[in-house]
């Protein structure tokens, strides 16, 4: 059967998440794959859409494509996916016969600790593997395990934005299904109350980082505490998951900022070292300690790799904490920004 049929083009658009580890992603080995597993939370407003046009072209096997971000070429990422679909053609047969136009917008600046390539790279092997079922299959089931799996040669943390609520990637012995080839979801495994976490991301700034994750990654290779930190990652990982199933925030609070830290420790102590901590980080984690301190109210930071913060709390919380990010805690921010984020139902099928 000819491919060049007209009937053989079309446009497929995913929204899909980024999301906030409670256990950190932080050094890799072989394929992508983690030195630990990490657990996080899928947000909601922050998010990457892609559409995807495709039409048969004119000489098969030879990747061609376009890429547009917030509509603009940006030779950068163009050169990322470049090498990211080579890697993937494997998996996507529909790449040899056809074109792409590949066109993809943040609803938050990319670069700036918000995991943007989660975001970025999930949306696009959704749309990808769409486009695949739709040429080749006649539209199947998709199979998130295999999206996810794809989404991680992109960038480790995409393979977890595809889930609801909470995702769990890297093979550990508190999960049968776990892996380190993909996520898997979590959202049976978690109590109610972190269903309604709100994550509000302060934005200290949205310049881009000088470190990226990927070379933060390899750094963690030849660093002298690489095997103490897997070691605590797994065991952190361990009460992460007995108090995210009973519902235990304090501790859920307690674990998260310890997670935040330590891979901040670990980038002030790599050779060569790095601070991505900007001064006004600091001062926004000592005034919300200080907020837990004096109201009681169970509020906690986490960290990416940025200086942002994203304050993590439950909905009933919502007027106290979003009183104190008013009134308090904007001064520290690149323009008085935040972004009100919470909990969400993973990736969306655009029309
Ligand atoms: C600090 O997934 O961005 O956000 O796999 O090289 O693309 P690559 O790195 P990336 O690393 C994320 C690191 C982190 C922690 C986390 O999300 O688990």
């Amino acid at each position: 059967m000819s491919l060049r049929s007209k009937e053989r083009r079309g446009n497929v658009a995913w929204r899909s998440p980024s999301n906030i580890a409670l256990i950190k992603y932080w050094g890799k080995y072989g394929d992508q794959l983690p030195q630990n597993p990490s657990i996080s939370l899928t947000l909601k407003n922050s998010f990457t859409q892609t559409r995807v046009s495709y039409y048969p072209k004119d000489v098969q096997g030879e990747l061609s494509f376009s890429f547009q971000f917030q509509k603009k070429s940006h030779p950068g990422f163009y050169d990322r996916i470049r090498k990211y679909l080579h890697r993937v053609k494997s998996y996507f047969p529909f790449l040899e016969d056809y074109h792409l136009d590949i066109e993809s917008e943040n609803s938050f600046p990319h670069s700036a600790g918000i995991a943007s390539s989660a975001s970025a790279f999930s949306a696009l092997v959704l749309a990808l593997e769409t486009i695949e079922n739709l040429v080749h299959d006649g539209g199947h089931e998709m199979d998130l395990t295999r999206v996810s799996e794809i989404a991680r040669l992109g960038s480790g943390s995409a393979c977890r934005s595809l889930f609801p609520i909470a995702a769990l990637w890297g093979k550990t012995p508190e999960s049968e299904t776990s892996s380190d080839l993909h996520a898997i979801p979590m959202e049976s495994q978690l109590h109610d109350i972190f269903k309604s976490f709100h994550d509000s991301i302060l934005i200290v700034s949205q310049a881009s980082k000088k470190v990226s994750s990927t070379a933060g990654h390899s750094l963690m290779r030849n660093h002298p505490f690489s095997k103490v930190r897997y070691e605590e990652a797994r065991r952190n990982l361990k009460e992460m998951l007995e108090a995210l199933r009973l519902g235990d925030v304090e501790r859920v609070g307690f674990i998260t900022e310890m997670e935040a830290m330590q891979l901040h420790a670990l980038m002030l102590c790599s050779n060569p070292n790095f601070i991505l901590l900007q001064p006004n980080t600091l001062k926004i984690i000592e005034r919300l300690k200080d907020f837990r301190l004096t109201t009681g109210i169970p509020v906690y930071f986490t960290l990416d790799a940025g200086p942002n913060v994203h304050i993590l709390y439950p909905d009933e919380y919502r007027t106290h904490v979003q009183n104190l990010i008013v009134d308090q805690l904007l001064g520290y921010c690149d323009n008085a920004q935040w972004i009100q984020d919470s909990i969400g139902e993973g990736p969306m099928k655009l029309e």
